[in-house]
């Protein structure tokens, strides 16, 4: 697992958007698994400059999406469907027919995540997947305590990650209980994954995600076993790998190399 450090959000956003776009460059019909919540708006809005720049082309990309809501409409704005479509497919030139996200309106859980898992093994694979990572260690929707063997399934979302949610709805009662999500097994089949978090609430879950015993307590913790992980994070996410680990992070600059070799040294 390769740790990127960034000095703060617009760092680390320009640097995943970095790794993304030499992605499409090297193969311009890759598959791109994508995330959606707080962490990669700004990998996209910096993708999206590119773009508008001529500096890269979406138009032979497909797109994964990690999950979405059970039971809410692709029209309805909290749908990931939406945040999507309003955070970046509309602002590029993918075509919507290569773009994929669970359908959140099924009914019927089995069939939905069959068809899912279809839709990824007919695309051969994913090739980048990128990521966020939950306060409490989850990827995609899979919470602690899931199975790492499972691909796409439904989960029921715990309280801890519809309080997370919940500032995105009018009221607690209105977050989604539900989700269809790419399971921890879809997610490690990715060629090469991309981890963003940016914030000091997300320096502990980093630290144990690569630090700690690989455990279904902490589902990002599987990441160590997958041979191409690169975690970009900022300052106030790195604090406590800095505090305690720095010689796992890459990328720092002088002046805070300088401050990592005394909290070696002093260790
Ligand atoms: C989003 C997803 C989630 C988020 C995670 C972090 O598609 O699958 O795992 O990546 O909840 O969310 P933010 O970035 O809002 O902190």
């Amino acid at each position: 697992m390769k740790i990127l450090y960034a000095k703060d959000y617009e760092s680390m956003s320009r640097k995943a958007a970095n790794i993304i776009s030499a992605q499409v460059i090297l193969k311009p019909n890759c598959v791109l698994g994508l995330a959606t919540g707080s962490s990669p708006i700004a990998t996209y809005r910096q993708l999206i400059q590119w773009y508008d720049k001529g500096d890269i082309d979406f138009s032979a990309c497909s797109t994964v999406n990690l999950d979405e809501y059970c039971g809410l409409p692709k029209d309805n704005e909290q749908s990931y469907a939406y945040f999507m479509y309003e955070n970046f497919f509309r602002h590029i030139n993918i075509r919507m027919e290569n773009t994929n996200i669970p359908d959140g309106m099924n009914p019927d859980a089995d069939a939905e995540c069959r068809r899912y898992n279809g839709v990824i093994r007919d695309l051969g694979g994913i090739d980048l997947q990128l990521l966020g990572i939950g306060h409490n260690g989850h990827i995609g929707f899979n919470e602690p305590g899931g199975a790492f063997e499972k691909e796409t399934h439904c989960v029921s979302l715990t309280r801890q990650t519809i309080e997370a949610n919940k500032r995105f709805f009018d009221r607690i009662e209105d977050v989604p209980t539900k989700a269809y999500t790419m399971g921890i097994k879809s997610i490690m089949n990715a060629k090469k994954i991309l981890l963003v978090a940016s914030g000091e609430s997300k320096s502990d879950i980093l630290y144990r995600m690569a630090t700690g015993p690989i455990e279904p307590g902490v589902p990002a913790s599987i990441l160590q076993l997958h041979n191409d992980v690169t975690v970009v994070a900022d300052e106030p996410a790195l604090k406590a790998l800095l505090a305690n680990a720095p010689e796992m992070v890459s990328g720092l600059p002088e002046s805070r190399k300088s401050f990592s070799d005394m909290a070696m040294a002093m260790k």
